[in-house]
């Protein structure tokens, strides 16, 4: 059984009870109403309305924790030391698409290090949690990254940023770094949601991931997975800044391998 610590506790009951809502819309797709943040990139009255549900549980239950939210942005509460970072719907193109890859992704700060995470897709009820020093968990199973060592052998998702996001330089940089990881492995996964990429890194199913140009909501949760099943986060520079948004997730024997072959595949 996941060890919950109350405030695991409290990130749980919410991501269940935006879900259920969440399930709806998902059925129903026809019915929301979509707007564009910017070329090819959505947001929904399913993403609004998830956001709303779940800083409310989170804030009744921890009340001054400040929070920090994809759709509205920094909520500053009067704790200065914890913080929830929230992704409504992670992989919102999937879900808009009628695709049952997305997720809700909230992670807990204390003094900006992270200690609890929540990655919930409540279409399969695959609810992942992490907290800082007691492993990774998919419902009651403790979760391993995979051993693989060899380049070979492995299985690696990415994220390529899409029409509006970014220079057309930092695309062609992940279409080039994507060449060199596909041509080395058994293969790339683009699924569309990196909280879910990280997840399925923590339970062994994806060998490695990397994508740059996120933000912290995407991965925050993800990382704390990853770390607490026994793998290795750190940004495309081999360094320790995960959040700013550029990721390398796997494990230990891989790591080095995969970073140079991306880092070489984008000089
Ligand atoms: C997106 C997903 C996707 C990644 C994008 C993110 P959203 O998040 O995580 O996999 O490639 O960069 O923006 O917008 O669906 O929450
Ligand atoms: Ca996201
Ligand atoms: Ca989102
Ligand atoms: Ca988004």
């Amino acid at each position: 059984m996941p060890y919950l610590s109350p405030a695991l506790n409290v990130m749980v009951a919410a991501a269940r009870k935006a879900g259920r809502p969440l399930i709806r819309d998902f059925n129903e797709l026809e019915h929301l109403q979509v707007s564009m943040k910017g070329p090819a990139d959505f947001v929904s009255s399913a993403d609004q309305r998830t956001e709303k549900i779940l800083i409310e549980e989170l804030v009744k239950a921890r009340p001054g924790y400040s929070v920090f939210a994809e759709e509205t942005g920094a909520h500053e509460g009067t704790d200065k030391t914890h913080r929830f970072i929230i992704d409504p719907i992670d992989g919102t193109t999937n879900f808009l698409h009628g695709v049952p890859h997305f997720c809700i992704s909230i992670a807990l700060e204390r003094e900006g290090t992270l200690v609890s995470g929540v990655v919930y897709n409540p279409v399969t009820d695959d609810m992942y949690v992490a907290e800082k020093g007691h492993g990774a968990y998919l419902n009651d199973k403790r979760l391993r990254v995979a051993a693989r060592k060899e380049l070979p052998q492995s299985l690696i998702a990415t994220g390529i940023p899409f029409m509006g996001r970014g220079p057309d330089s930092e695309r062609k940089r992940s279409l080039k770094e994507v060449e060199a990881v596909v041509s080395r492995t058994s293969g790339i996964r683009r699924f569309g949601s990196a909280a879910l990429d990280c997840a399925f890194v923590a339970a062994g199913r994806f060998d490695g991931y990397w994508e740059r140009g996120l933000n912290a909501w995407d991965i925050a949760a993800g990382v704390l997975l990853v770390r607490e099943a026994g793998g290795l986060v750190t940004d495309l520079n081999g360094g320790s800044d995960v959040l700013k948004g550029d990721i390398l997730c796997t494990n230990e024997a891989l790591h080095p391998q995969l970073l140079k072959l991306i880092r070489d595949a984008g000089k």
